[in-house]
């Protein structure tokens, strides 16, 4: 087995640079949305095997990419906690907890994620075995964004009003949260992943004391448990917008891989966070709006880290208008150096 993404972050000499893309499977993709219009309600598509195993491959199937990523979503894990939870055009809601609704309207959550799993990894074996599989959940301060706020918010305002006023109902959620993540998470190393990563998309909106306290400190139970749990297990850490906080969450998380977005300058990331495998960090919109500046963007960004381990990637995920175009001319550039 010859997967360049596990030994890039084994810190192997690999002649060949790993690239994978955030939303890689999704709405940009012609083949996604032939199955999208025909299955409307988003988390019972995340919870059928079948169709999540083919999802999970389209990219990999019509790209050059050293790994496939789970199709799924991160408010799972308040599924599995029986939150009600939906998707609309607006994007997620997150309602009350009601076991029992959830329960008759999902059955076991766990058990269907890691059929599908399962289904994906007999393929991967087969057809694509020097490609990594990345399971992965959201970060504890994250997914209580969406449970507090009910739905996406871009400041944070409801849950941030609830941790200045009321931290250790929130230290409470946060705590729920994280056991949860770690069982769930557990389940999909059994399943068969051979990566998971920890989505931070909100984690940005918080000063250094609460930095600590509801990213860093959960992250580092979640890694330290699983490494607990499999010691081989590589995790990647994305503490999306923390800005000079990164060499903080590098230096005390744990995570073997960091992600960066796109507003880390990575000449900074390669001198200030060297104890890591660095992932990232093109600009997605920029993926979208220009091939040739894409192509441009993403040849300077290996200039800067070709004589390293780097995995290639974005800084945040793929945009529905993007052109696949782009994406195959981005991998092929970066594939022709
Ligand atoms: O990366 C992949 O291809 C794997 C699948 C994946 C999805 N969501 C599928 C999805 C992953 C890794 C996620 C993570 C996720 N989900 C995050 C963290 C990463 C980030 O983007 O910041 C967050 C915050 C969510 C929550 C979420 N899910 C939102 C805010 C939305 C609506 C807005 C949007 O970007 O579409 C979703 C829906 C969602 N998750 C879709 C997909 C393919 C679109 C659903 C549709 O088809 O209508």
């Amino acid at each position: 087995m010859n997967k360049p993404m596990l030994e890039v972050i084994d810190h192997k000499t690999v002649n060949r640079i790993p690239i994978w893309f955030m939303r890689q499977a999704g709405r940009y993709l012609p083949e996604f949305m032939e199955i999208r219009r025909e299955n409307k309600d988003f988390i019972q598509l995340c919870l059928t095997p079948q169709l999540v195993k083919e999802i999970t491959l389209q990219p990999i199937k019509r790209f050059d990419l050293d790994a496939a990523i789970l199709f799924s979503d991160i408010l799972i894990v308040p599924l599995i906690m029986g939150y009600k939870v939906s998707f609309s055009d607006k994007g997620p809601e997150v309602g009350k907890q009601d076991k029992e609704y959830v329960e008759q309207y999902c059955g076991d959550v766990s058990a269907k994620i890691a059929e599908a799993i399962r289904m994906v990894k007999v393929e991967m074996e087969h057809h694509h075995k020097n490609t990594a599989f990345i399971g992965f959940a959201g970060s504890p301060w994250t997914v209580a964004c969406y449970m507090v706020e009910g739905k996406l918010s871009r400041d944070c305002q409801v849950i941030k009003a609830m941790m200045y006023s009321d931290g250790k109902h929130l230290d409470a959620l946060v705590e729920s949260i994280t056991e949860h993540t770690i069982e769930y998470l557990k389940v999909q190393i059994d399943a068969g992943v051979d990566i998971v990563k920890l989505f931070d998309s909100w984690s940005g909106v918080l000063t250094k004391e609460y930095f600590y306290r509801f990213v860093i400190k959960p992250t580092k139970n979640i890694v330290d448990s699983i490494r607990r749990y499999k010691s081989d297990i590589k995790i990647i850490g994305f503490p999306r917008g923390a800005g000079f906080l990164y060499q903080d969450y590098v230096n005390n998380t744990g995570v073997d891989v960091v992600a960066l977005d796109q507003y880390t300058p990575i000449d900074w990331a390669k001198k200030h966070l060297s104890d890591v495998v660095l992932q990232g960090n093109m600009d997605n919109i920029l993926l979208a709006a220009s091939k040739g500046g894409a192509v441009k963007a993403a040849e300077e960004i290996i200039e800067i880290m070709d004589d390293q381990g780097f995995i290639f990637n974005l800084g945040h995920g793929i945009i529905p208008s993007t052109p696949p175009d782009n994406v195959e001319a981005v991998i092929k550039a970066i594939r022709n150096r």
